[in-house]
């Protein structure tokens, strides 16, 4: 289905094809760095009225509506007022990760479509919760992974589905960055209460993504993982951009999540996914993903910063006439002009107009979310452990 959606956009990606006679009204929980680039997006489409805005932080709405000069829009401190007193159509869940569940099961309580940025949630039982309320209201759900949407990305699952590498049995996937730990405009990506999943939670998921949705998301069995910190807590990981020493400091104070995650997972489908993640680590990059087949093997480069993009042209390894042979697969460009995160934006508001099923939907990555719960619950308790996933049917 989600092939159908971005089957839409054309090279000009025409806004011909968009009725705009009635247009969505929209709203955001949490106006920080995220919900930045959703209400671009959002502004490029001729069929939506951006009306209100919340945010916990008192003021923090209003300069963030002003800044797109949407003066007229509302501003809230508290979301829950704003869903009562406003008429609609779905919101965008910009929250930092601790908030994803109770913000997105509230909203589509309330009869809305929700936008949910990722990682889906911080725990598989809050991603069972928010599966539930979205079964329950019929309203749309997506979530916010836009590397989905890149050429790339769709031409690696693209390879993997035509059968050229045949049969998995093995996958590396992950990366990391040397000296990344965000937080250059915020610090809830560090905080125990706002982050809780660091490194794992944030380009984590996407590693993730990107091999499963080539397999069609199968499930994992049994997980062995770490999760590791021992980078975050030192000042000396932080570049500032004073180099002060007390904001250094500050950083180091307020570290409480993983910066490190690896783990070895057997999926349903037979494949071994042997993953690993990092916002910090003393290496250029702990490898670039490998999806092996029977028939061939694709390697994906990994790239400095692990964002969901791909660092360089792919490469096939395969056998032609008895002989190794390396295929090489050019790096793509998306459409001029359109963003990946456009077509998340785009993709959501089409299933909420057309009724056609989500374009990143829970059934999907609550699998995701349940390797990274697996991951830290297997760190917990220091071996393996067998993963179920309540209520995938
Ligand atoms: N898809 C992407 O490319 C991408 C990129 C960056 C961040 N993210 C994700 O977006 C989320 C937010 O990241 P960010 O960088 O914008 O963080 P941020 O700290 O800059 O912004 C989060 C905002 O949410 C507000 N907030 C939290 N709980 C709230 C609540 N209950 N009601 C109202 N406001 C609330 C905070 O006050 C804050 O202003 C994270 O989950 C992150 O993983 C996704």
């Amino acid at each position: 289905m989600a092939d159908n959606v971005l089957d839409r956009f054309d090279q000009n990606m025409t806004e011909t094809k968009i009725d705009a006679s009635k247009k969505l009204r929209i709203g955001f929980i949490g106006t920080g760095g995220i919900a930045n680039s959703h209400i671009k997006a959002y502004l490029n489409q001729p069929d939506v009225e951006i009306v209100c805005g919340a945010d916990l932080v008192e003021g923090k709405a209003r300069k963030f509506l002003d800044n797109y000069n949407l003066t007229d829009a509302k501003d809230y401190v508290d979301y829950k007022q704003m869903i009562a007193e406003n008429q609609l159509d779905a919101v965008s869940v910009c929250t930092y990760n601790s908030q994803h569940a109770p913000c997105a099961i509230y909203a589509m309580e309330h009869g809305l479509n929700v936008l949910l940025e990722k990682p889906f949630t911080v725990t598989l039982e809050e991603a069972v919760a928010v599966r539930k309320a979205e079964k329950e209201s019929g309203k749309v759900l997506s979530i916010g992974f836009q590397p989905r949407f890149d050429a790339n990305m769709k031409m690696i699952k693209q390879i993997v589905e035509s059968g050229e590498l045949g049969e998995i049995y093995y996958i590396q996937t992950g990366g990391g960055r040397r000296h990344g730990i965000p937080v250059g405009w915020s610090t809830t990506f560090i905080e125990g209460d706002k982050g809780v999943l660091g490194a794992i939670g944030d380009i984590g998921c996407y590693s993730l993504d990107m091999c499963l949705n080539a397999m069609g998301y199968p499930k994992p069995v049994t997980i062995s993982g770490r999760i590791s910190g021992f980078f975050g807590k030192t000042p000396e990981a932080y570049t500032t951009k004073t180099d002060c020493k007390c904001e250094q400091q500050k950083f180091a104070d307020l570290f409480a999540v993983d910066d490190f995650a690896s783990a070895y997972i057997r999926l349903d489908n037979g494949v071994v996914l042997d993953f690993r993640i990092a916002w910090y680590m003393h290496l250029d990059t702990p490898g670039d993903t490998i999806i092996m087949g029977k028939k061939g093997s694709l390697r994906i480069p990994s790239t400095d910063c692990w964002n969901g993009s791909v660092g360089g042209a792919m490469k096939i390894y395969h056998d032609i006439c008895g002989k190794p042979t390396e295929t090489i697969v050019p790096l793509l460009k998306n459409p001029e002009g359109v963003s990946n995160v456009d077509m998340k934006i785009r993709s959501f508001l089409d299933a909420i107009k057309n009724g056609t099923p989500s374009p990143i939907p829970s059934s999907q990555i609550i699998i995701n979310q349940a390797i990274i719960d697996g991951i830290v619950k297997s760190s917990e308790v220091g071996h393996e452990i067998e993963v179920t996933i309540p209520g995938l049917d």
